[in-house]
């Protein structure tokens, strides 16, 4: 039998792979209500596309994949689309954390862990320490999420460590994010056809591409994930400064 192609050798338009992608997941509510179902149905297939994607983007070769699962502005939602969201997220570390462990994901959390239920914050903790090590892929779960309050966690934390004014430099700020450790996203997409960042990474993807669809979380395959890195691979990226031709 011949051997199954590489996602990447099937997309060679695709010579440049972010290290880093980050993903607004938004259009699940309506990806469930265009087919008649509950909006927790579509949470649902919403994190049941988590696996393809992220399967999809190791095979691609993405080092970082950064999801955007719960802001700190979801608490606002109806509270059994809160509770629902919240059982979600223990279900699914419970069910998938020993195979992401054996497949090498490390599994990072951004987000404040205060006001996530004592045990649920837990099972975050225990799967983050489990896969620390591994170094496949990373896939950094935004979970309480939100990218000023992350902001002045960072910043609190610097005081509290007595650093100086003069020592508070850019990298020292990233160092103190949620983020530590990891790259800048390098392209942020969002799924459901909106084109907005939704406090998401703002510090980070300061020099991030940007690639929205209209195509619903649910719905956003291999394919859609490719047409993103090929999207991504035409553009030109400066970082504020002018190309030499
Ligand atoms: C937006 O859809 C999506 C979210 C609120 C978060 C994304 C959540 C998932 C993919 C489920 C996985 C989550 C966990 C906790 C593992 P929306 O409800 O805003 O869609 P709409 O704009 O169509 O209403």
């Amino acid at each position: 039998m011949p051997e199954q192609q590489s996602l990447l050798a099937r997309y060679p338009d695709i010579t440049r792979v972010p290290n880093h992608v980050g993903i607004i997941m938004d259009g699940n509510g309506r990806w469930a209500r265009s087919r008649g179902l509950p909006r927790l149905a579509g949470h649902r297939a919403g994190t049941e596309n988590i696996r393809r994607i992220l399967r999809a983007a190791t095979e691609f070769g993405v080092k970082v994949l950064t999801i955007y699962a719960f802001s700190t502005e979801n608490w606002d939602r109806p509270p059994e689309e809160v509770s629902g969201l919240m059982g979600l997220l223990g279900e699914v570390i419970r069910r998938e954390t020993e195979d992401l462990h054996r497949n090498g994901v490390c599994i990072r959390h951004s987000g404040r862990l205060e006001g996530i239920a004592p045990h649920l914050a837990r099972q975050i903790q225990d799967a983050v320490a489990l896969t620390s090590n591994n170094q496949r892929i990373t896939l950094n779960v935004a979970f309480n999420y939100g990218g000023r309050a992350e902001i002045v966690d960072a910043v609190r934390h610097i005081m509290r460590d007595d650093h100086a004014p003069e020592a508070v430099t850019e990298a020292l700020i990233s160092q103190y994010l949620y983020t530590g450790g990891l790259p800048d996203p390098d392209l942020i997409i969002r799924t459901g056809g909106e084109w907005r960042l939704s406090n998401f990474l703002i510090w980070q993807a300061a020099y991030a591409e940007y690639y929205a669809t209209p195509t619903y979380w649910p719905d956003f395959d291999e394919a859609e994930l490719a047409n993103a890195l090929i999207e991504y691979n035409q553009r030109e990226r400066r970082f504020g400064k002018v190309l030499q031709r």
